[in-house]
């Protein structure tokens, strides 16, 4: 083995440690804000004075926020470094058809189908809609009228935001569960027919849920098919028995 070679190893293994660690630091920080709006923030304000909630929404809001969204690109940036750092074969696993075709491909490409659906809330839905719940905050707190259309804003954030909750604990147990919970029950290249028969199912299931999110299916009244997004506790509940509808998918089609 020459120096170069050493470097490479070095680089190329340390790259992908080092790529991971700080995925996992940006992901804990978008995901623990996440859960800080869903659990914490939502339901305090329901309960708070008009003027109390203004104020927190324009000092405290505002900035978790921030957090949030930057956090949320850090997130997808970091986590594109670790495909492009991991080693399959000889090419980069970004790059590496066959990566996508093997059960650890097709666990990550499930958690990334969800963190980057994920995202694009955050950045499409959630941020546009609570920067007019935080303007028309501060205006009212200057003294001017308060935007009619805020309500229905902050209530298409609050939709998408949830459905970010449920999505997260699918999303994770993929993410964790490529490197740490697979092992050996499932076989390592399953062959195209299950593979087309979990995406149909798979993207189905996160095509109804997401629609439902954006009102497209059942509207954005509270009841009815939107009952999952009604409180955050039934919003657990359907994260949890997403990740057991996803997870016997991927056993059915994939066991041994
Ligand atoms: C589009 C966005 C994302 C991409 C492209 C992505 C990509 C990846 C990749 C390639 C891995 C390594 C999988 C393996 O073990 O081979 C990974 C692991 C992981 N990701 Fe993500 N990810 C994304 C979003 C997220 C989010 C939102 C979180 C939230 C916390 C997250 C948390 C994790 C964790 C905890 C691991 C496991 C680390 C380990 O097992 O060592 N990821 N991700």
């Amino acid at each position: 083995m020459t120096l170069a070679d050493v470097i490479i190893i070095i680089s190329r293994d340390g790259g992908a440690f080092l790529s991971r660690w700080l995925h996992v630091v940006v992901g804990i920080t978008w995901i623990g804000l996440l859960y800080y709006f869903n659990f914490v923030q939502v339901p305090a304000f329901a309960e708070m004075e008009a003027a109390a909630r203004n104020n927190a929404v324009d000092k405290l809001a505002s900035r978790a926020l921030w957090w949030f969204r930057w956090a949320a690109v850090a997130t997808v940036l970091t986590g594109l470094m670790i495909l492009l750092f991991q080693k399959a074969g000889t090419k980069a696993q970004l790059f590496s058809g066959d990566y996508w075709k093997s059960t650890p491909g097709i666990s990550i490409a499930t958690g990334i189908l969800l963190a980057l659906t994920m995202f694009l809330n955050v950045w499409l839905v959630i941020w546009p809609n609570q920067r007019k719940v935080i303007a028309n905050a501060r205006n009212v707190q200057a003294g001017g009228e308060a935007d009619p259309d805020a309500a229905a804003a902050g209530r298409k954030a609050l939709l998408a935001s949830r459905m970010n909750a449920i999505f997260s604990l699918p999303m994770l147990f993929f993410m964790v569960g490529t490197s740490h919970f697979l092992g050996g029950f499932f076989k390592p290249f399953p062959e195209g027919s299950d593979r087309a028969v979990y995406w149909i199912i798979a993207i189905v299931i996160w095509g109804v849920l997401e629609l439902s999110a954006l009102g497209v299916i059942g509207g954005t009244k509270p009841g009815g098919t939107n009952v999952i997004f009604d409180t955050h506790k039934a919003a657990l509940w359907a994260g949890f028995i997403l990740v057991v509808v996803y997870y016997l998918l991927f056993w059915v089609m994939f066991k041994i």
